[in-house]
């Protein structure tokens, strides 16, 4: 199989590696595994009080399209909102990085990971009615 030259730039220098404090108020983490292949991925972004993305961190224990598409994202989620954060498809990912189709599920992981952290960070500021509240506030 053919990897790219990014693929293979961002296996061998993955950027933004590590872990932002997960007890921060600021800080949302999402934590995500590929059915397809149990490979699991961290994504944790930091946020201002505007909602927009400072910093963001990842650990992947999984392969090197995992690597790549995790290192990619974190650099493409840093100044933007979670409203864009959350916009960011897979299949940008994958184009972007050319993943072979047997690899665009490790972009899949990289687009749940976010979705993720995005949810963790919302609740933790109150900004997510649960289902259980929304039925509650449905029934009035
Ligand atoms: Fe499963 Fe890449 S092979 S994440």
């Amino acid at each position: 199989m053919a990897y790219s030259d990014k693929v293979i730039d961002h296996y061998e220098h993955p950027r933004n590696v590590g872990r932002l404090d997960d007890k921060s108020e600021n800080v949302g983490t999402g934590m995500v595994g590929a059915p397809a292949c149990g490979d699991v991925m961290r994504l944790q972004i930091q946020v201002d009080e505007n909602g927009v993305i400072e910093d963001a961190k990842f650990k992947t224990y999984g392969c090197g399209s995992a690597i790549a598409s995790s290192s990619l994202l974190t650099e493409w989620v840093k100044g933007k909102t979670l409203d864009e954060a959350e916009q960011i498809k897979n299949t940008a990912i994958a184009e972007e990085l050319a993943l072979p189709p047997v690899k665009i599920h490790c972009s899949v992981l990289a687009e749940d990971a976010i979705k993720a952290a995005v949810r963790n960070i919302r609740e933790k500021r109150g900004q997510v009615a649960d289902a259980g509240d929304a039925k509650e506030e449905a029934a009035g």
